[in-house]
């Protein structure tokens, strides 16, 4: 099995790098929820050298990631457990950090809800989460291609581009402290829990 590869991965996890090295500086163990190919795990283990980088994803998404790994380990890099919200329950380590690139319009609603309240109740105060992709202010899409993307992702049953009051609303122990704008109209949202 060759390793998978995503080029989104490659071209965003610089720009992605420059906010975790700000906003994850006092981190000491992240989980990072759907890491996909791999991709970002080893590069941001790599590069953010004073915490633990724990990815997850489904079990089908294991070899994968661990094939990553493999080729780039790091100390401070763990293999893949499952997480798959809605479906496992949540991990009892506790995590100052959370990572997730591209999640939320690939989950269902429920899930992506799920995640939310989840993630604001595990967090301990202060801890933080860093959530990327593309995503709806007040039910406006920021681009023509997203909202090209979300009618693409519904038609292949995926949950779409969500709003983010709707995310708001979902995770209120968490406050959203600052939305940084990425190549390709995609954010990445910084929340705290309160
Ligand atoms: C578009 S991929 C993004 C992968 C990677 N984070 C990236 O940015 O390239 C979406 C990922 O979310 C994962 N995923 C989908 N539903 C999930 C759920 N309910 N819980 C956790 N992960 C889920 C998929 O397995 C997949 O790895």
């Amino acid at each position: 099995m060759d390793k998978p590869f995503s080029q989104a991965c490659e071209n965003n996890k610089e720009p992605i790098l420059k906010v975790l090295i700000q906003h994850f500086a006092q981190c000491k163990r992240v989980l990072e929820i759907g890491s996909g190919t791999g991709q970002h795990g080893v590069y941001f283990a790599k590069n953010l050298s004073h915490l633990a980088w724990h990815t997850s994803d489904a079990s089908s998404n294991h070899a994968g990631i661990q094939l990553w790994i493999n080729a780039n380990p790091s100390a401070n890099l763990h293999p893949p457990f499952s997480l798959v919200i809605g479906q496992d329950s949540w991990p009892v380590t506790p995590y100052d950090g959370i990572f997730s690139a591209n999640t939320a319009h690939i989950m269902q609603k429920h899930e992506a809800k799920l995640m939310m309240e989840l993630i604001a109740e595990a967090l301990p105060k202060g801890g933080v989460f860093c959530q990327y992709g593309p995503f709806n202010q007040d039910g406006h899409y920021s681009s023509q291609s997203n909202a090209d993307f979300d009618l693409h992702l519904k038609s292949q049953g995926y949950g779409g581009i969500r709003d983010i009051e709707d995310l708001q609303y979902w995770g209120r122990g968490l406050e959203l402290c600052d939305q940084i704008s990425m190549p390709a109209n995609n954010l990445t949202l910084v929340w705290k829990k309160r």
